[in-house]
């Protein structure tokens, strides 16, 4: 797919928002967005479906909840899978595509992986039933100050900080970090990962370098996801490769994501093999 717009502009505006003003999305931005998500694609081969829903227009809307977390959100989509491999990832890719593209439009998003109501919310997006809603976002235009759970909330995770690279991105093996001069025609797209936003923000994606392929790992946070019968964390990983492969497309450079060439180096504790991208000269 092609993106009609900056992505480091798009990163740098994207920031969760869960307190909205009453302001609903113009009827001009949101055939924009019916149209962009139509041209969506993964490079996981699995389909990813997404479900508006309009909050003042359906008697549910009183039980449908965010646990406060959100406040005053007229809108929201959700994203739907079949719990299949590579599925979490293509839906971290698109949904977070999607925010990115929202953002540039001024409009802001709150990724929702686990404080909302997920049955209410799988009943009135109408998810099929063989499918799973790992998570929803609410749509909408930011107040101007954050309410106080929020400010909490964000202090707790320390929502405005991510790891430094030394921590995240690596030389031929895990024991040699890389530094942003050694990237060469990497860095800016490793900077654009390091600022996506993740679960928690425990930021688990690691990445290394070696024979010219960019391997992408997860750091598994142990016993983060026991509680949902899936990784959340894989989402976490599809968006790592959405702000990568946007970001390399942006600067002109060819490659694809492929999840079979493992280069077998040693682990740390915790690190799982996802997927590599391969570039393509
Ligand atoms: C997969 C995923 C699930 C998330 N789930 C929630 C959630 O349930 N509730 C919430 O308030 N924030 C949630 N977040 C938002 C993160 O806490 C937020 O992205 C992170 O703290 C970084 O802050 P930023 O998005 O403002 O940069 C989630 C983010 C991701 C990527």
């Amino acid at each position: 797919m092609n993106i009609n717009f900056s992505i480091e502009e798009a990163v740098g505006k994207r920031v969760s928002v869960r307190n909205y003003t009453s302001q609903p999305i113009e009827d001009e931005k949101r055939t924009l967005l019916t149209e962009f998500l139509k041209g969506l694609e993964n490079p996981f081969n699995q389909k990813v479906n997404f479900h508006f829903f309009d909050m003042d227009q359906s008697s549910e809307d009183q039980k449908l909840g965010t646990y406060g977390v959100i406040q005053k959100a007229k809108h929201f989509l959700g994203a739907s899978i079949r719990p299949v491999p590579r599925a979490l990832e293509a839906l971290g890719y698109e949904m977070e595509t999607v925010m990115l593209y929202l953002a540039h439009l001024d409009i802001g998003t709150c990724w929702l992986g686990g404080t909302f109501d997920r049955k209410g919310f799988v009943q009135a997006l109408h998810v099929g039933e063989n499918e799973i809603l790992p998570a929803i976002t609410p749509i909408g235009y930011a107040q101007s100050s954050r309410h106080l759970q929020e400010v909490l909330m964000r202090t707790f995770v320390q929502a405005h900080k991510r790891l430094e690279w030394s921590k995240l991105f690596f030389y031929n093996d895990f024991q040699t970090g890389l530094a942003k001069e050694q990237a060469n025609n990497y860095t800016f797209a490793l900077e654009m990962v390091r600022l996506a936003p993740s679960a928690s923000n425990k930021q688990p994606w690691r990445i290394l370098l070696k024979d010219g392929n960019v391997h992408f790992y997860e750091y598994k946070t142990p016993k983060y996801s026991d509680a949902f019968g899936y990784d959340i964390q894989r989402i976490d990983m599809g968006i790592a490769a959405a702000h990568f492969e946007h970001s390399v497309k942006e600067l002109g450079m060819i490659g694809k994501f492929v999840w079979d060439v493992d280069p077998k180096v040693e682990l740390p504790q915790h690190m799982e093999y996802v997927f590599s991208w391969i570039p393509l000269v």
